[in-house]
C-alpha cells in the first residue's frame, strides 16, 4: 500500500528539477503515472523484470498483454530492436515524436515479461514533453500501458488516474489533460503487408500516404467483436467501459432513433447523452453533452464516461461517426465499449 502523490508538473518550470523524484523512483523499480499526448501511461523500467511486473499488479492485468515500451531517442530503438523495415523507418521519420506504436522485432535485452512472450514489442516516441524529460532522465525506455485499471476507460487526467490507482502506486505526475484523449495507433510492421492492430490520432489514410497499401485486423473491421488472435492480443478483453451500459446509435436515423430510445426508458436521471454531430440535440429533458468535432470528441469521451459514472447514471447513450478517417479510431473505441449498438 501507497500513499500515492500528485505531482502537478509546471512546463514554465525546469523540468529536471521537477522530475528527479520520479525519475529516482523509476530507477528503483517502482511504477510511476505519467501524461503523454494520447492518455496517461503507468511506467516502469521496461529492462527491469521486477519492475515491470509491478506495472501488472498495479494494474490488475493479465499477463498474456504485452506492453508498449516509450523511449526518448532513436538509440534506444536501437536498444531493443532488431530488423527494422524501411517502412518502418517512414514511419519513424515522419510521425515519431507522436500517438504511433510499432510493432517490431525484439532484442534479447526487452525482458519476456514485457511482450508477453512474442519475439516482437510494441515502441512509441511520444510527444508530450514531460513524457519525453522523465524517459530521458530515468536514462532507459519506459514500458507502460494506459494508467486505469483493466477493462475501465482510460485515464485523460490525474484525477482519473487516483480514481484507479490510489494506494497503488507511489507517485502521479500531472500534466493536465491530454490531447489527443484516446490512445496511440498501432501497426505490426513485422508482417510482409503490414497490419493496423489499433486504430489512433494517426489514420490508415496517413500512414498509407507514406508506406503504401496496409491491412486491417479484423478487430477493427468488428469492433464489437471480442476477437481472439495472436497479432492482436489486447483486443479479446472488454475494453474502455464505464460502469454504466454504454449503448451505440449509428446509421443515417442514429438521432431520432436516440430520441424514441430516450421516450421509453423510464428513470431520464439515470440517462447521460453523448452527441456527435454538429446540428444534432436531443427532444427530451436530459443531460446530455455534444462535442461538434471529432478532436473534440475524442479528447473528452473517456472522461465523459467518468464523469456520468461520478454522477450516478446508468445508461449512456451515444451518438457514432462514420467508420472513416479520425472517425474509424472513434467508433473502434465506442464499439469496445458499448454494451449494445443500434443501427
Ligand atoms: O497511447 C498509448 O498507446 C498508451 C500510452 C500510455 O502510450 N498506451 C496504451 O497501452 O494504450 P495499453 O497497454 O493500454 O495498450 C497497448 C496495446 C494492447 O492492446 C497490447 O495488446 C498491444 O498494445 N501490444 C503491445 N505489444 C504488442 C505486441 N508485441 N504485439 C501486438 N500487440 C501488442
Ligand atoms: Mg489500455
Amino acid at each position: 500500500m501507497y500513499k500515492t502523490k500528485i505531482q502537478k508538473i509546471d512546463l514554465k518550470k525546469n523540468l529536471k528539477k521537477q522530475l528527479q523524484k520520479a525519475a529516482d523512483l523509476i530507477l528503483e523499480g517502482q511504477v510511476v503515472a505519467f501524461p503523454t499526448e494520447t492518455v496517461y501511461g503507468l511506467g516502469a523500467n521496461a529492462l527491469d523484470k521486477q519492475a515491470v511486473e509491478n506495472i501488472f499488479i498495479a494494474k490488475n492485468r493479465p499477463s498474456d498483454n504485452p506492453l508498449i515500451v516509450h523511449i526518448s531517442d532513436v538509440k534506444q530503438l536501437n536498444l531493443i530492436c532488431k530488423n527494422i523495415s524501411s517502412k518502418a523507418k517512414i514511419l519513424i521519420k515522419e510521425f515519431w515524436p507522436g500517438a504511433l506504436t510499432l510493432i517490431l522485432n525484439k532484442k534479447k535485452v526487452v525482458p519476456d515479461i514485457v511482450s508477453a512472450n512474442r519475439n516482437t514489442v510494441g515502441v512509441r516516441m511520444p510527444s508530450n514533453k514531460i513524457a519525453l524529460a522523465l524517459i530521458k532522465l530515468s536514462n532507459c525506455p519506459i514500458a507502460a500501458p494506459s494508467a486505469n485499471s483493466f477493462g475501465k476507460p482510460s485515464p485523460t487526467c490525474a484525477k482519473y488516474v487516483y480514481d484507479d490507482m490510489n494506494t497503488r502506486i507511489p507517485l502521479i505526475l500531472d500534466g493536465g489533460s491530454c490531447d489527443v484523449g484516446i490512445e496511440s495507433t498501432i501497426i505490426d510492421m513485422t508482417q510482409k503487408v503490414p497490419v493496423l492492430l489499433r486504430p489512433g490520432r494517426i489514420t490508415k489514410e496517413e500512414i498509407e500516404k507514406k508506406i503504401g497499401v496496409i491491412k486491417l485486423h479484423s478487430s477493427i473491421i468488428n469492433p464489437e467483436q471480442k476477437v481472439k488472435d495472436a497479432l492482436a492480443p489486447g483486443m479479446k478483453y472488454k475494453h474502455y467501459s464505464p460502469n454504466a451500459k454504454v449503448y451505440l446509435f449509428v446509421g443515417e436515423d442514429r438521432i431520432k432513433s436516440i430520441n424514441s430510445k430516450i421516450k421509453k426508458l423510464k428513470n431520464k436521471k439515470n440517462i447521460g447523452v453523448i452527441l456527435s454531430s454538429k446540428n444534432s440535440l436531443v427532444g427530451e429533458k436530459v443531460d446530455f453533452v455534444n462535442y461538434k468535432t471529432q478532436k473534440q470528441f475524442a479528447k473528452n469521451i473517456f472522461k465523459k464516461f467518468r464523469d456520468y459514472d461520478k454522477v450516478g447514471k446508468k445508461i449512456i447513450l451515444v451518438e457514432g461517426y462514420d467508420s472513416d478517417g479520425f472517425g474509424m479510431s472513434i467508433m473502434n473505441r465506442l464499439g469496445k465499449a458499448a454494451t449494445k449498438i443500434f443501427n
